[in-house]
């Protein structure tokens, strides 16, 4: 006879205990622990112990055939620089995101684009199939080999993958979708982990490449338990603000590739394009003459994009003055205020401070320090950042501006993008002088201004 036994585990992490805990110990979660019983079921433990690898003996490295090199287009040049090249035939990705940012829309037309060449199976547990259809009207795309299948069931998807044999899967999203076999919501858990398990084994058995989308909750974390994260090869964020027009897709876990590089798209009536000059894009209708503006230089993987950083100082009459930042780290925004406060001198205990960030891009980088510290600086002196000005330098606690990485491409960006006076921090002096030397840049009528403390920071 099966036997049932009791296990507890953490429904935001996964983490497994025998009893009950308050907190859990691996995610540090209060009152997240809920109960799941197990039946031991033999028939069930063969199933689930089978390795989705398919390997049942250690074999000699040199004997290993690897993984094909092939990579496949996506579409998008902006998608396939942050999957490393292109799409590794036979894997498990990722992508997650707010809803509403364009999840769906990105993956029917990667869809469009390689079924015209291999079968791709477009499961929604959201949308009919009349309401894709209309969708991929709009977007254009139409084809043999693009099934588009509206279901919940694992059952049942895993049955039409088996007809239809494709060689790509699409799941929108795998918190829709539910698995008879467990006694839980779809959503939960226990489901989520369960089917994401099922779909790593049909993927890794029958070389099948499944792209999962996932809806992030609030505070920005995948709905679901971590091991989603775990169990796939490569977890894709795709993010934004949703009223703005700007989507980055995001790559924090790549087991074929660098995590590094970012694509830049942008959502318009026709679907989503993508910027492939970011730069450009991301400066234009930038106001001029105009004090509490500053363009910094942040490099997104290998790739150097200009942004424009705005800051607003005003007088406050609250007794915690609003400090307030939309696209740039709070604690680094507080940081900055502090470091310009005792250093520079600006009184900043009585005033409100909001910094925002352009385009719905979020800033990760200290290269942005300076030209936050100048937007600030200018709000707070109502002084006008002369309009072909651009700052990159970390700022340290003691007001010292530190040297960045990847300086000739910051340089050669903005030299590209027509700025002519470029303000960079002293401890680049030797790099940037020797680059001019070996004629790396055009400096051609640009102006080099070098800052050792933020004090120094003149315009
Ligand atoms: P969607 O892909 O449904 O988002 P998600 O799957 O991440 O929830 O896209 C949602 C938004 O995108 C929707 O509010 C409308 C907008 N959109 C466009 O602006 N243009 C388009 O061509 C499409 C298809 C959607
Ligand atoms: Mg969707």
């Amino acid at each position: 006879m099966a036997k049932v036994k009791t296990v507890f585990f953490c429904k935001e992490c996964g983490y497994e205990s025998g009893g009950y805990m308050g907190k859990c110990p691996a995610c540090q979660e209060w009152n997240t622990f809920v109960e799941k019983k197990i039946t031991n079921d033999k028939t069930k433990d063969v199933f689930a112990s089978k390795s989705p690898f398919g390997a049942k003996k250690a074999q000699v490295i040199n004997d290993i055939e690897s993984m094909s090199h092939t990579r496949v287009k996506t579409g998008y040049n902006e998608f396939d620089r942050v999957l490393g090249g292109g799409i590794v035939p036979g894997s498990l990705v990722l992508i997650a995101g707010d809803p509403g940012i364009g999840k769906s829309t990105l993956m029917l037309m990667l869809s469009g684009f390689v079924s015209q060449q291999e079968k791709v199976l477009y499961v929604s547990g959201e949308e009919s199939e009349a309401q894709i259809k209309m969708r991929a009207g709009r977007l254009n795309i139409t084809g043999e080999n693009l099934f588009v299948f509206s279901e919940t069931s694992i059952t049942d998807i895993l049955e039409q993958a088996d007809e239809i044999s494709p060689s790509y899967i699409i799941i929108d999203s795998v918190q829709t979708l539910y698995d008879s076999n467990i006694d839980s919501v779809p959503g939960s858990v226990t489901q989520i982990r369960e089917i994401t398990a099922t779909l790593m084994r049909i993927s890794k058995q029958n070389k099948i490449t499944i792209f999962i989308v996932g809806h992030v909750t609030k505070d920005g974390g995948i709905a679901g338990p971590r091991v989603l994260e775990h169990m796939v090869d490569t977890v894709l964020y795709f993010e934004g603000e949703r009223h703005m027009s700007f989507r980055i897709l995001r790559c924090v876990k790549n087991r074929f590739g660098s995590t590094r590089e970012i694509g830049v798209f942008e959502m318009r009536d026709t679907g989503l394009v993508q910027i492939e000059n970011p730069s450009q894009a991301m400066l234009t209708g930038r106001p001029l003459d105009t004090p509490g503006t500053a363009v910094v230089c942040t490099m997104e993987g290998t790739r150097p994009m200009l942004v424009e950083i705005q800051a607003l100082i005003s007088n406050s009459n609250l007794t915690n003055p609003r400090r307030m930042a939309t696209g740039f780290d709070y604690n680094r925004v507080a940081l900055l205020l502090a470091v310009l406060e005792k250093r520079v001198g600006l009184k900043m205990y009585d005033a409100d401070a909001f910094v925002n960030v352009i385009g719905g891009i979020k800033i990760y980088e200290p290269a942005a320090d300076l030209g936050l510290a100048a937007a600030i600086i200018s709000s707070y002196t109502n002084k006008v950042i002369p309009h072909d000005y651009i700052f990159f330098g970390e700022i340290g606690l003691t007001g010292e501006v530190r040297a960045v990485s990847n300086i000739e491409k910051r340089i050669n960006e903005s030299i590209r993008l027509s700025f002519k006076t470029i303000v960079v921090p002293t401890g680049n002096k030797d790099a940037i002088e020797s680059a001019i030397t070996n004629k790396n840049f055009d400096l051609n009528g640009v102006e080099i201004r070098y800052v050792g403390n933020v004090k120094e920071l003149i315009w």
